[in-house]
């Protein structure tokens, strides 16, 4: 009786969450005086939509479900470069501190791999992988990918269809973001920091072309940047 009771309630508590975590498309964000930034993208960004804090918080949780769900096995981390090696270092930063400070702990080592996909503001139909480590060595292995932001989806669905090749043991999916986008082939990670609108968003490891990797938050590009940046 007890198990009928706490699994749709467990259930519904996830529901909840997934929608606290959609930013909606009339989000109007914060103005950038309010924030910290470098000085050289001040006349680049319009908004600041999530502060380097929030995603620091929401990466802490990420971390406690990860390691409820992975965890009691070797996790290999896979970072898809370059954009998601913010991301990937906090969370590495939060599951470590799990690991120091809970009386359960998870081995975990780490692998990169680097792809492309973008140019300019636009996702082109190739995704090409451009270096990194050989998938090979993770026959076997539990894998957690960790990608910065989900858009069409075919980005993912290339490396999940490589890995595949592979025979890894178990691969789990994080993104920090995914995008809410009409262009969406229906693929979503198995965890998710924030749904964000149809958007260009640069900052925290996101670039356009190569620029605003080194900004704290994730803003959104202006219009004139995005003539100023081109390639
Ligand atoms: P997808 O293959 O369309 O899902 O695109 C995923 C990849 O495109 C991500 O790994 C990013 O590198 C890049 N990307 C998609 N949207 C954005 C964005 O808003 N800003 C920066 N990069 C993006
Ligand atoms: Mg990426």
């Amino acid at each position: 009786m007890a198990t009928y009771h706490q699994n749709p309630r467990s259930r519904f508590t996830k529901c909840f969450i997934a929608l606290l975590l959609q930013i909606p498309d009339d989000e109007k964000g914060y103005e950038l005086d309010l924030f910290c930034v470098p000085k050289h993208y001040e006349e680049d960004l319009d908004r600041v939509i999530i502060p380097h804090g929030l995603i620091m918080d929401r990466t802490e949780r990420l971390a406690r479900d990860i390691v409820r769900d992975m965890g009691g096995h070797h996790i290999v981390a896979l970072c898809v470069l370059k954009g998601g090696y913010k991301f990937f270092a906090d969370l590495l930063d939060y599951i470590k501190a799990l690991n120091q400070n809970c009386d359960k702990s998870v081995p975990l080592t780490v692998d990169f791999i680097r792809l492309k996909s973008y140019c300019n503001d636009q996702s082109t139909n190739s995704v090409k992988v451009i270096g990194g480590d050989e998938l090979s060595t993770l026959t076997g292995k539990n894998v957690l990918i960790v990608e910065d932001i989900v858009e069409t989806g075919r980005t993912m669905e290339t490396l999940l269809s490589l890995l595949s090749e592979c025979n890894p043991k178990m691969v789990k999916v994080v993104s920090l973001l995914v995008k809410r986008t009409p262009r969406s082939s229906g693929y979503r990670p198995d965890y998710m920091g924030f749904e964000v609108p149809d958007w260009f968003l640069v900052g925290y490891a996101l670039d356009y072309n190569e620029y605003f990797r080194d900004l704290s938050h994730i803003c959104i590009l202006n219009e004139k940047a995005k003539v100023k940046y081109k390639v």
